[in-house]
């Protein structure tokens, strides 16, 4: 395929300034756990290699796996963490093979809250007898299912410590080495439970009210934001629904993205679900939920966003960003399938100028290499 530099530019190799942040593709690396570290939190080579893919293979932004702020919050002891400094050493590695790649490293913070303490893959609670530990969250209700450890319920002193430990990590993040941080409030981690009335029964200042439950949240981005550079993006991952009648809504989701925003929150990142056991996303096309909500929450609390959730296809996601329903995409499957993928999307979508691959590679094929080593594939197959 000729590089064709007359066809309108693709929004998604289009570079974008994030705050203070330049992306060159509009592509993230979606957070996906691996449960490859030790039980010391620390990321080793599995990590380096692994998220050295998604960077050789053209991601403008590698979000790394959502990443402990203290032991007690990771969902199996395989989790990585970023509660000390040899964890910082390990992930600073890491994030200068990224820098190195033209992309851009980012960290996706979280607590499991009362999904920690369980089994990597198929999920379970750990018993004592398995090294299990106690874990914590806004009330002591248990998620359910197989998940059936019981939390304790976080006293004024824990919710602060609890907020201290995601600015500890946050400050141990840009001394890493990485460029933007993702705190995570989606999936059923504390965070997400402290907003939803399903798993959030307090009476105090944080339960209650809508208000009172976007405290905890609130409260924590507005710590965070003021030990981190102005210029670094902040985003916020959502479950922007419990799929459930009584729990969080989309209606919530775009009232907390506006007072998101006015913390001085850069993305809101639209995933859904996990505060619920049991639910069957399939009726409620998962996707499509995201992708809309990330669509309403752009332009009714006018902060942007990412669309995620089965982006496969470049053009989908390209269409996603024409029509306004996203500022970024994140793919997660479809980039373990193939940390490729966005050569696969340039050579669909990009021109010569939006889309450059590494050094040495590019002599071969890219652009002009890449042309001639079609030909010489074309004259090959019609020579047989
Ligand atoms: C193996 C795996 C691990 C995941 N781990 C996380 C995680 O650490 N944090 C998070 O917010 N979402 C996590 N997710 C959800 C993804 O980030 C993403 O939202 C989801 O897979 C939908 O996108 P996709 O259809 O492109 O895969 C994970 C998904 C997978 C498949």
């Amino acid at each position: 395929m000729k590089p064709d530099n007359k066809k309108q530019p693709s929004l998604l190799f289009t570079p974008i300034k994030v705050n203070g942040v330049t992306l060159k593709n509009r592509i993230g690396v979606s957070p996906m756990v691996t449960w490859q570290a030790a039980a010391n939190g620390i990321p080793n080579d599995f990590h380096l290699a692994h998220y050295g893919s998604f960077a050789l293979g053209g991601a403008g932004l590698v979000m790394v796996e959502c990443t402990a702020v203290e032991p007690r919050g990771r969902m199996a002891s395989a989790d990585t963490g970023i509660w000390n400094d040899a964890q910082v050493d390990a992930w600073r590695r890491i994030t200068m093979l990224i820098k190195s790649q033209g992309s851009v490293p980012g960290i996706q913070l979280g607590h499991a809250g009362r999904k920690a303490s369980t089994t990597k893959i198929v999920k379970r609670s750990l018993s004592d007898h398995e090294s299990g530990w106690p874990t914590i969250a806004p009330s002591a209700i248990p998620f359910g299912g197989a998940i059936d450890r019981v939390p304790i319920e976080a006293t004024l002193e824990d919710i602060d410590a609890l907020q201290q430990a995601f600015v500890s990590a946050a400050v141990r993040s840009v001394r890493a080495g990485f460029e933007i941080i993702e705190l995570h409030y989606g999936h059923g981690t504390l965070s997400n439970t402290f907003l939803s009335p399903i798993s959030n029964h307090r009476v105090d200042r944080y339960g209650g009210s809508l208000a009172n439950r976007m405290r905890f949240g609130l409260e924590t981005v507005r710590r965070v934001r003021k030990v981190i550079p102005k210029s670094m993006p902040l985003f916020v991952r959502l479950s922007v629904t419990d799929y459930a009648d009584n729990g969080w809504s989309v209606d919530d989701s775009v009232e907390f993205a506006k007072q998101l925003r006015a913390a001085d929150v850069d993305v809101v990142d639209c995933s859904s679900g996990g505060v619920v056991d049991g639910i069957n996303y399939t009726p409620y096309n998962t996707p499509d939920v995201q992708h809309r909500a990330s669509a309403r929450i752009r332009s009714e609390a006018g902060i942007a966003t990412t669309a995620v959730g089965k982006i496969v296809d470049p053009l989908k996601a390209e269409a996603l960003l024409r029509d306004n329903s996203a500022t970024l995409v994140f793919i997660g499957r479809a980039l373990l399938n193939n940390p490729h993928w966005p050569y696969t999307a340039a050579d669909l979508l990009a021109t010569e100028h939006t889309f450059k691959y590494p050094d040495s590679y590019d002599w071969c094929i890219g652009w002009k290499g890449f042309y001639k080593w079609r030909q010489s594939l074309q004259k090959d197959q019609n020579n047989n």
